[in-house]
């Protein structure tokens, strides 16, 4: 169990010593040295009800969780109105650093996480970026032993694709062109904006394409593999964990669009309006359209197709969608008609977690400086010629293999860290001389550390695998470090549960920053004998967490930089 599960069970049970049958100690790390490492707050609210003196309570409570074992606490303090301050001992945090493997949970949850799905009439520009947050999401679950299924719910169906399969047929033997989708969208649209032969064509395409026509669609398919060979790179340049088997594309929902119709008109549900078909929510001022007057389907009709599958077949505990914050009401839509037609299981949790817009500078969406969208391959090609910069200025000893890898690291490494250490609800202002600063919240900073300690280890001649026993926990800065470590597990699952990863992200830096405050106060290599295992061996758990919890963000660390 983690540290705070662990003693908020053991302040729980001081709680009823103390003579509150049914305590909510609400333990928290502390929020400034001097208040001990873990505060409980629960003497206030339950003195309230007892009609008691809180201190007096509080005073109750920290004896009996002295009494009841007296070797987990350093000091246990009451302050101010009725807090109960917990320092932990050395010899407990000692014992708990014996292992620090991430506990898998005994209760998996079989989650379904909808991410990065990207509209293939386009290239993933910048935004898509954000994609790393549905990527960490779905490897920290998994660290912890839920099941996890990523659905890249990637948008390949309705007219634009009309459009773009017209203009193939027409230029097929330039096939090549495809290389820039911007430019072939581009081309497509202004076509079907000058032209209305080509538009009707482009309209008569959809229809043919939706009900199957093999010469439509092998059009279709062969823009769309080339449209997904554009995701695939980037995807592998990123690190990002999504395979084909994870497609999930609009055009899979197709033939179950009609059933979803039918199903909401049995659940009465539906309502014509205009000749399209709606559903109207007492909650909501527009309606749903599943259905417009021409017979075409929606965004929407897919979406409650696929939540259907995600409980049905899948039997999800949880659903987690991430996409822009723009798209809110139409999850907020889309789920409560899922529910009122019962396609989905009661148990069953839907979630979206949206995330903010990326902003130039002038604090507006980030553009090219001509104005135009930010190619997400192109920004990632510019992230590795900086870091290549400034990894040749930092450490000019670093060549060739090695220092391509590195600059891929810290570049790749930098961006995707912007990105995931702001807060997900937030919009934030892209800038590059931030993210890749070796000082600050970055990831620089962070794979610097760690390469730090390995160099450590180099100096040493000790390699860290060998160090077997637990690290003596004497100094303060070793015990404020020894703390932080033991609180890996529980800022995971606090992440897995709020789908909030920069909560690692603040975990790590803080980390890093009590690393460095420990290495400058508690001499390590030229420390006596056990003394220099033993702090060695901080220095090695450490390493350990950066290593761990960089991965779990899918980022890279080297071992010099
Ligand atoms: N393809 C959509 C877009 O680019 C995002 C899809 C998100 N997932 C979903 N199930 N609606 O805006």
């Amino acid at each position: 169990m983690n540290l705070r599960g662990f003693l908020s069970e053991r302040v729980g049970d001081a709680f009823r010593a103390a003579g509150v049958a049914d305590p909510e100690p609400m333990l928290r790390p502390a929020a400034r040295p001097e208040f001990g490492d873990y505060q409980a707050n629960g003497a206030m609210a339950a003195a309230k009800r007892l009609r008691t003196n809180p201190r007096a309570l509080a005073t109750a409570v920290a004896e009996a969780f002295t009494d009841a074992d007296p070797d987990i606490a350093e000091q246990v303090e009451v302050a101010g109105p009725g807090f109960v301050n917990i320092t932990l001992s050395g010899a407990f945090l000692s014992e708990r650093l014996g292992n620090v493997e991430i506990e898998r949970t005994g209760r998996p949850d079989r989650v379904v996480l909808d991410y990065s799905s990207p509209n293939l009439a386009k290239e993933m520009h910048v935004g898509h970026l954000r994609t790393t947050i549905g990527d960490a999401m779905a490897r920290i679950l998994d660290a912890l032993g839920h099941e996890v299924i990523r659905q890249n719910h990637v948008g390949d169906w309705g007219t634009q694709f009309g459009m773009l399969v017209a203009h193939l047929e027409d230029r097929q033997e330039h096939a090549a062109e495809l290389k820039d989708l911007e430019v072939f969208y581009a081309e497509a649209r202004k076509r079907f904006d000058a032209d209305t032969d080509f538009a009707d064509r482009a309209r008569r395409t959809v229809v043919d394409l939706q009900r199957g026509d093999e010469v439509v669609r092998g059009y279709w398919r062969r823009f769309i593999d080339i449209s997904l060979s554009h995701c695939r790179a980037v995807y592998d340049t990123l690190g990002i964990t999504l395979t084909d088997d994870d497609l999930d594309a609009e055009s899979r929902y197709n033939d179950a669009l009609p059933k979803v119709v039918e199903d909401l008109d049995q659940a009465g549900l539906l309502t014509e309006s205009d000749g399209a078909k709606c559903v109207f929510l007492e909650e909501f001022d527009a309606p749903v359209i599943v259905q417009k007057r021409d017979g075409g389907y929606l965004y929407a009709t897919s979406d409650l197709a696929a939540a259907r599958l995600r409980t049905d077949h899948y039997r999800a505990d949880r659903v987690l969608y991430f996409t822009d914050a723009r798209q809110s009401l139409h999850f907020r839509q889309f789920f409560a008609v899922a529910r009122k037609a019962g396609f989905v299981a009661e148990a069953c949790s839907l979630e979206h977690h949206p995330f903010g817009a990326i902003l130039g500078e002038d604090s507006r969406p980030f553009k090219t400086r001509t104005g135009g969208v930010v190619k997400l391959a192109d920004l990632l090609d510019e992230a590795v010629q900086r870091a290549r910069a400034l990894v040749a200025e930092k450490n000019p000893d670093l060549t060739g293999a090695e220092a391509d890898r590195v600059a891929r690291a810290v570049g790749i490494g930098a961006v995707k860290y912007a990105d995931l250490s702001k807060n997900r609800t937030s919009d934030y202002v892209f800038d590059w001389d931030t993210m890749l600063s070796f000082d600050g919240n970055t990831a620089p900073y962070l794979q610097y550390a760690y390469a730090r300690i390995q160099s450590i280890f180099r100096r040493a001649g000790v390699s860290p695998e060998r160090l077997e026993a637990a690290p003596a926990v004497v100094e303060p800065e070793e015990r404020r470090l020894a703390v932080l470590l033991l609180r890996f597990q529980e800022t995971l699952e606090q992440v897995a549960s709020e789908a909030l990863p920069h909560l690692l992200c603040t975990y790590l830096y803080e980390l890093a920053s009590r690393f460095m405050r420990f290495y400058e106060a508690c001499p390590v290599l030229d420390a006596p004998g056990g003394l220099r295992e033993s702090r060695l061996k901080l220095c090695a758990l450490t390493a350990e967490t950066l290593h761990r919890g960089l991965d779990l963000l899918g980022i890279e660390t080297v071992e010099r930089m």
